[in-house]
């Protein structure tokens, strides 16, 4: 036996604006950079969903990647994918969309989901270089 780790990668494209409506667009920029640009920009996101558990005996797997990648796709890229994150999906409203807060709230929409082995972590790729990991609370 022993736990194998599982990864799937997925990708999005979506645009934000990182700004605390409570301050100016000029402590905004100072706070936020270029990340705070008034009328948003886009990234391509990815993410890397990692899921470990011990293999089921009679078919191999710790979970079948088929239905992680509709998991993934039904309940975070379909929501995300060609959106504006401040203002389209529902389980961003009122949350400032950085890659840590999108990554977590990308783990509440998938983990109920995963049944087979555990969700164990999940990364996001906001740029080539700059990316966040969540292995839950
Ligand atoms: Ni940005």
């Amino acid at each position: 036996m022993g736990i194998v780790y599982v990864y799937r990668r997925a990708h999005f494209s979506a645009s934000h604006r990182l700004f605390d409506p409570n301050y100016s667009d000029e402590k905004n920029l100072a706070v936020f950079g270029k990340c705070s640009n008034p009328t948003g920009h886009g990234h391509n996101y990815y993410l890397e969903v990692c899921v470990a558990g011990e293999r089921n005996p009679s078919t191999g797997f710790v979970i079948d990647l088929k239905k992680l990648k509709i998991i993934l796709e039904e309940q975070f890229i379909s929501f995300v994918d060609h959106k504006n994150l401040n203002t389209d999906v529902p389980f961003m409203k009122g949350i400032n969309p950085t890659a840590e807060n999108i990554v977590v709230q990308c783990w509440k929409q998938i983990a109920p989901h995963i049944t087979e082995g555990k969700l164990y972590s999940i990364r996001l790729y906001e740029t080539e270089k700059n990316f966040v990991e969540y292995r839950g609370e």
